[in-house]
């Protein structure tokens, strides 16, 4: 990768980090890969649904599985301890790139939605009380919102959900309505994988503590595209996923401050989380061992660890600004159609969702691909969200490092396509 300067990225360098998007599309899609009847270049604008990986991430997870390729905390033998020496250190990546206090506070989990999953079995099951309440959002991806929704519903306790306004971002005197001293948990997007909406992490964790509750914040789309600071937000909980920061998919992190993991019970038991089994009792291994049973994702630790050494080399504050940029010219390129309704304020994170006047959303996304143009169609995992939004469906183009505007150009061109064929 080349060297970037304090403002710009060098997005012609970065893109030949990714071999995947030289490829070309069109021809039979029930074969994986390119084939013959590719011909139309390739304009990746699904990175909220996952991100490409580079070279660099994938020579280190061929590394590990060439040269060092072991089970962890199993063996005395030289490869173990090679592997655990990485796995165990790819924890303190991630604490560092977060701004955790160690690798106590990171768990690996599958995915995001794992790591909401994990918190509900562990400390919602334990501590949630019937007449207690979980506040949350409208605009909540189902990872959470289905997660705590059916928590509640097991424990006697309620869900509320604070509303959006027009532009599609927090109702914060509602918020500060719907908590009260019988919440026990605010639980947040940091970033909407929808609308693009921004949210004020560190004051809904504010008044999430004015009330002794505790805050879990949904990072999936922020911690890939912007810095994240987890001490500074005074979170309580905070995850995200690997696979749409540049890492491989099957990896995921909680986040948790220390003594609140400590005093959960696991989440998942059997090997490696244990301390001493015996046949009348059991005890637990430390953080974050505890939470993390069976063989974990190995590959995929030292993986990520690579992609935060790509994104740390670029600077997460240039990732942001390319992101934003990225957004605003896509924002304003399809609002220059009137027949283009875009959801969510203009200020936002790199992604745009939009519908065109009469067309469902798949069509038009099956549109976009026949021009090369990959974006997400439907719901996005949001679909109360899409209910107030009143559209079935939602065609979303989201941008990472490597997009430029030429690409969103190509969007554009094949969304005026659709138009005049659907006029
Ligand atoms: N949560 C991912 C998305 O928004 C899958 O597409």
């Amino acid at each position: 990768m080349a060297t970037q300067d304090a403002t710009t990225l060098d997005v012609d360098a970065i893109r030949e980090d990714f071999p995947v998007l030289d490829r070309t599309v069109g021809g039979d899609v029930t074969v994986p890969g390119p084939d013959e009847g590719d011909d139309t270049p390739l304009y990746y604008l699904d990175n909220a649904a996952t991100s490409h990986t580079p070279r660099q991430v994938v020579e280190a997870m061929t590394e590990y599985y060439y040269e060092y390729n072991a089970n962890v905390h199993r063996g005395i033998h030289t490869l173990s301890q090679e592997a655990s020496v990485a796995y165990e250190k790819a924890h303190d990546r991630v604490a560092e790139f977060i701004n955790a206090a160690g690798r106590e506070e990171v768990v690996f989990t599958k995915n995001t939605t794992e790591a909401f999953n994990l918190v509900a079995y562990t400390w919602g099951l334990t501590e949630l009380e019937a007449g207690e309440n979980i506040v949350t959002t409208e605009m909540e991806h189902h990872a959470s919102l289905v997660t705590w929704q059916q928590l509640c519903e097991k424990q006697g306790a309620e869900v509320r959900y604070v509303e959006i306004d027009e532009n599609g971002e927090l109702d914060m005197d509602d918020l500060r309505e719907k908590v009260d001293d019988d919440t026990a948990m605010v639980s947040a997007v940091h970033v909407s994988n929808t609308l693009g909406t921004v949210n004020p992490v560190v004051e809904i964790t504010e008044i999430a503590h004015e009330h002794e509750a505790l805050s879990f914040i949904d990072g999936a789309q922020a911690v890939p595209t912007r810095p994240v600071d987890v001490a500074a937000m005074d979170a309580d909980f905070y995850a995200f996923s690997g696979h749409k920061m540049l890492g491989p998919t099957g990896i995921g992190v909680l986040y948790g401050k220390q003594e609140l993991l400590e005093a959960l019970p696991p989440f998942l038991v059997g090997g490696s989380m244990i301390r001493r089994v015996k046949f009348e009792e059991t005890t637990w291994e430390e953080l974050p061992w505890k939470f993390e049973a069976g063989t974990p994702p190995i590959a995929e630790a030292i993986g990520l660890t690579a992609a935060i050494d790509y994104l740390e080399e670029i600077g997460m504050e240039t990732v942001e600004r390319h992101e934003t940029e990225l957004a605003t010219y896509a924002y304003d390129r399809l609002n220059e159609f009137d027949d283009v309704e875009i959801y969510g304020p203009t200020d936002r994170g790199g992604l745009v969702s939009f519908n065109l006047d009469g067309v469902h959303a798949h069509d038009l996304s099956s549109i976009l691909d026949d021009h090369g143009v990959a974006v997400r169609a439907g719901d996005h995992c949001t679909q109360p969200l899409h209910d107030i939004l009143d559209v079935p469906a939602s065609t979303r183009a989201s941008f990472y490092i490597y997009n430029t505007k030429a690409e969103i150009d190509e969007l554009v061109e094949a969304v005026d396509t659709a138009r005049q064929l659907f006029a």
